[in-house]
């Protein structure tokens, strides 16, 4: 048996700093004193429905953890009705800006009490009531594997602005990583993604906003961070859930019809997406100029005749006047997407994975645990990685045997 060290295991450096203030380095509070939020760039189109009578759609349970939710005590989902408890915003310090959200604005920071990096989620005006969602499935899901750990929450007493805390992960853009992944590293990253999926989907929530800019990757230390859980929502059977969920390259073909009573499955589509742009480089892989070309892109590829088999299923009604754009378009095969640039990245088994989550009808796509079983992931799975805490710090030990 060998094992070996990852670099990464090296006890990493932390640079200290210093507990006085810095006038380059505000603290949070005094930050929010001339914090002006950023204008929301949204791609979300105005809602949109592309079936004639959403409402008479058939009912649609998920396969798996359907129930989980009707089974735990009402204050896990109760997220209208439970106290905040809010830590001391003067315990951290804005460093630099990460990114500008739909919702927030984003900043890795220093919390000066432990001198740990952290990252400080300020955000937008938005409801009270998505406010408190977003905080409980983030506790529901803390210790959840590859999720993001909100450490702690904090409020202006001023302004009253929200902000969240949550541990700090040293991201690569996606436009710049992806195209250097190897075959490994994709096998590898999608692999830990799922982690995160089945994990949150077996507590009985959809984060339904999954896309590369929500997932965090910090290369360095093959370290993946499933984030951003504003959009998530608790799942029930035979509910019916807002359409107007995901980013439209990610929007599944149930929120393009209208389709309400959809579930965890939403979420394998979007990681269909993912993962179909990561192998074939095209980022995004269903390049939609508005909702309805959306749909027009997937059935461009997936073709006409199972979307309507799809709708029939469900007995979804098209709008009339879509019904011929939409027309005599045949099923592609993946292996057409293949091309010198990414022909080191496809291969049977991913074709087939990509096949078992691209799929119009949301039962018959793949759930998170049955994708981690796919042989696509033996080379990760036959690694048996254990996670060992040293000394604060997680060191990954992959044993090869
Ligand atoms: N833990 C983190 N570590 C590093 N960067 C982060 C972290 N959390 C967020 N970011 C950066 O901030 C951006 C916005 O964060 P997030 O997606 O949570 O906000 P949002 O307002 O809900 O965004 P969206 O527009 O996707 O709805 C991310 O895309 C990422 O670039
Ligand atoms: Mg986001």
């Amino acid at each position: 048996m060998a094992c070996r060290i990852w670099p990464h295991m090296r006890r990493r450096l932390f640079v200290r700093f210093s507990h006085k203030r810095d006038l380059h380095r505000p603290s949070l509070s005094s930050f929010l004193r001339t914090y002006r939020p950023s204008l929301s760039s949204s791609n979300q189109a105005p809602s949109l429905f592309l079936c004639s009578n959403p409402s008479s759609c058939r009912a649609s349970t998920a396969r798996v953890y359907a129930d989980v939710n009707l089974l735990r005590p009402k204050e896990y989902c109760d997220y209208e009705n439970f106290e905040l408890q809010w830590g001391n915003q003067d315990n951290y310090e804005v460093l630099r800006e990460l990114g500008r959200g739909r919702y927030s604005d984003v900043f890795e920071g220093l919390n000066i009490v432990d001198q740990q990096s952290c990252t400080i989620k300020i955000l937008k005006p938005i409801k009270k009531r998505k406010v408190k969602r977003e905080i409980k499935v983030l506790q529901n899901l803390l210790g959840g594997t590859n999720i993001t750990q909100l450490t702690d929450i904090v409020r202006d007493p001023v302004s009253r602005i929200p902000s969240f805390i949550f541990e700090y992960v040293e991201n690569t853009d996606p436009k710049d990583l992806y195209p250097k992944l190897s075959d490994f590293d994709i096998r590898y990253y999608i692999f830990q993604l799922l982690r995160a999926l089945d994990f949150s989907h077996s507590q009985g929530i959809m984060h339904r906003d999954l896309k590369p800019s929500n997932v965090m990757i910090d290369h360095e230390q093959r370290k993946l961070r499933l984030i951003d859980w504003g959009l998530a929502e608790f799942y029930y059977p035979n509910k019916e859930y807002n359409i107007r969920v995901a980013s439209r390259y990610f929007k599944g073909p149930e929120l393009l019809l209208g389709l309400q009573q959809y579930d965890y499955s939403l979420d394998m589509w979007s990681l269909g997406c993912m993962l179909a742009g990561m192998i074939f480089q095209m980022e995004p892989f269903f390049h939609g100029s508005d909702n309805t070309d959306q749909l027009l892109q997937i059935v461009q590829v997936l073709g006409t005749s199972k979307l309507h088999d799809y709708l029939s299923k469900y007995q979804i009604e098209l709008e009339e006047d879509l019904i011929p754009s939409l027309a005599g378009q045949k099923k592609r095969s993946w292996s057409e997407f293949q091309t010198s640039a990414n022909e080191h990245l496809f291969n049977p088994l991913v074709e087939d994975l990509i096949d078992g989550l691209l799929r119009y009808d949301h039962q018959e796509r793949l759930t998170a645990s049955e994708a981690m079983m796919h042989p696509y992931f033996h080379p990760i799975t036959k690694i048996q990685t254990l996670t060992l805490p040293v000394e604060g710090e997680m060191m990954e030990l992959s044993c090869t045997t």
